[in-house]
């Protein structure tokens, strides 16, 4: 009885992995390193000092696909293989949707044919949209996404919901991340995009760092509590402890179709996050006011009190954690 994780060695998916071991589970993982490195295998085997299997493979590979069902019992699949860059989404639409939508229809086949019918899947708040409110219930419709990324994640939710309806046996969690930030308090795995980063707290490691002059902060004109813009950002691994819940959850349950917001219900600023991060990790962070930049919301955050209730989840760490492991990590890289 093994758990598959796609997209095992990414900066969300090591995370749970580690999670998952820590608690015996059986782990077979999969991931064809588009977007994250090998050596995230041995270092996620020394932060837990377990072993589990590891697969590089493309989910688009169906035969090999096969296989990995063929060798183990997958019971259930955690689902984070994806494309995710907003703004290469918009310049790549066709290797976005490929990617992550026939890569999921794969997936989805292949389970079928195994008998596996338990997936969570890594959703998106970017599925609401903008809802003109900034706290976002899962009892809102999606909206309308902005992005082929945000587009692809609003379709996966959709085909999710079309597959149980036509076949009841299927048991499904869609988990809304909001803005997941910090890493494990190793220092080993974290977040650490290739190039210049898209991200706030990314961009903010790498000024930290030196490697970057300065932060480009996009606005201050946002009817906000100090006009920057708000978000609400959740550790890594409390969103990693979240998929252990949503597992839980699937066992109870068996079957249905299963929404959850995972954030902490605290929206901070971008200016909270450089006070912060300079405080806690006595540095300074030079930064100038720059534009807004298009797409943006002015705030958003979760609310959190579906997976509270019915999940028993919530997120435990604070943005001095968030900060203090961001740095941390970002500290122990050479790139
Ligand atoms: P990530 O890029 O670090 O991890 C995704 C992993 O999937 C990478 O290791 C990549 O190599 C792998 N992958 C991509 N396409 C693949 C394919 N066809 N076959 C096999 N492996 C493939 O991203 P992350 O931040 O860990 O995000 C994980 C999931 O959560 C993604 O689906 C992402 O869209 C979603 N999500 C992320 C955020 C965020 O801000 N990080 C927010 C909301 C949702
Ligand atoms: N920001 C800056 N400077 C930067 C980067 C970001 O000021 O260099 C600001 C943004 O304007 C925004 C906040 O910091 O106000 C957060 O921006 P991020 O790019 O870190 O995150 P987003 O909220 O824009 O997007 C994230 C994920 C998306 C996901 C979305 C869902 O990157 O994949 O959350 O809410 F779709």
């Amino acid at each position: 009885m093994a758990i598959l994780v796609t997209g095992g060695t990414g900066y969300i998916g090591s995370h749970t992995v580690v999670e998952l071991l820590n608690l015996n589970k059986e782990v077979v993982v999969l991931d064809n390193f588009v977007n994250s490195s090998p050596e995230v295998v041995g270092k996620i085997k020394k932060i837990t000092g377990k072993e589990f299997k590891f697969y590089e493979l493309d989910l688009l590979d169906k035969e090999k696909l096969q296989k990995v069902f063929e060798e183990n019992n997958i019971t259930e699949v955690i689902h984070f293989a994806g494309l995710k860059a907003v703004g290469e989404s918009v310049k790549k639409p066709l290797e976005y949707y490929s990617n992550n939508i026939i890569g999921t229809l794969i997936l989805l086949e292949v389970m079928r044919k195994y008998n596996c019918k338990k997936i969570i899947f890594s959703s998106s708040a970017t599925v609401y949209g903008d809802q003109g409110v900034p706290k976002y219930v899962e009892t809102m419709e999606r909206g309308k996404t902005t992005n082929p990324y945000g587009t692809t994640k609003s379709m996966i939710e959709k085909i999710l919901e079309d597959l149980y309806i036509s076949d009841k046996e299927w048991g499904i969690v869609l988990l809304r991340y909001f803005n997941p930030v910090g890493a494990h308090e190793s220092g080993l795995i974290g977040d650490n995009p290739n190039g210049i980063p898209n991200n706030l707290m990314p961009f903010v490691q790498k000024v930290a760092t030196g490697k970057l002059p300065e932060l480009s902060i996009y606005g201050n004109d946002y009817p906000t509590k100090d006009g920057t813009g708000v978000r609400d950002y959740i550790h890594v691994v409390d969103l990693a402890k979240g998929h252990i819940n949503a597992i839980e959850k699937l066992n109870k349950e068996q079957t249905g179709v299963y929404i959850y917001n995972l954030g902490t219900g605290t929206g901070y600023s971008v200016l909270d996050i450089v006070n912060t991060f300079e405080k806690v990790n006595n540095i300074k962070i030079p930064y100038k006011i720059a534009p807004r930049r298009a797409g943006d919301l002015p705030e958003l955050y979760a609310d959190p009190t579906k997976a509270k209730e019915e999940l028993n989840w919530v997120a435990t760490k604070n943005l001095e954690d968030m900060c203090r492991d961001s740095w941390n990590f970002a500290q122990k890289q050479n790139k």
